[in-house]
């Protein structure tokens, strides 16, 4: 399993995912855009050579953004998704980042265990904020105090 910065050549396997794990997928024209944004950092994750997840953050000064992790669905429950959220989280600490954020449907009981496993806390309901008009959950990570090497799990927390 590795971990590599999302390239031009991987965004039509990730957009095709995209469509399979999201109601509301990015279409290939936004992850285009965020490869070019010089605040925006995506990675994917690879397993025996093929693209098995991804995720991306935006840094705005002292906060992150969790914009996106998805892994694909052969390989979820197998700890993939807690790994790929482990680097984001000690990319956002090495960026200097005191919270990382992230947004997630209130139906979206998996997402909510992994964000709560690696000690993201729920902050606020957001009413009918996905297009569908389900509720939204802010959920919120202080990193300030972290090193890149915790594990960044909510017991050492
Ligand atoms: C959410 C997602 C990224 C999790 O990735 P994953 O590789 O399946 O998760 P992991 O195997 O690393 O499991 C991490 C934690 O998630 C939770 N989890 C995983 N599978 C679960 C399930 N079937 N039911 C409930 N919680 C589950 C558990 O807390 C688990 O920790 P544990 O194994 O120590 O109990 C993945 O399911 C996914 O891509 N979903 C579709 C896209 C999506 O919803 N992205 C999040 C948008 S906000």
């Amino acid at each position: 399993m590795s971990i590599e910065l999302m390239k031009k050549e991987d965004i039509e396997t990730v957009a095709e995912l995209e469509k399979q794990l999201f109601s509301d997928p990015w279409p290939k024209h936004f992850f285009l855009q965020e490869l070019e944004n010089e605040f925006a950092e995506y990675y994917v994750l690879k397993k025996d050579g093929e693209i098995a997840g991804y995720a991306g953050m935006w840094q705005m000064f002292e906060n992150c953004d969790l914009t996106n992790i998805a892994i694909r669905e052969d390989y979820q429950g197998r700890g993939y998704g807690k790994e790929l959220l482990r680097f984001m989280i000690s990319r956002a600490i090495e960026k200097g980042c005191e919270f990382m954020h992230l947004e997630v449907r209130v139906s979206n009981i998996k997402a909510q265990n992994l964000y709560e496993k690696l000690g993201f806390i729920k902050t606020r309901i957001r009413k009918g904020y996905y297009e569908n008009g389900e509720d939204g959950i802010d959920m919120v990570k202080g990193l300030l105090g972290l090193s890149e090497e915790d594990s960044c799990d909510r017991k050492q927390l």
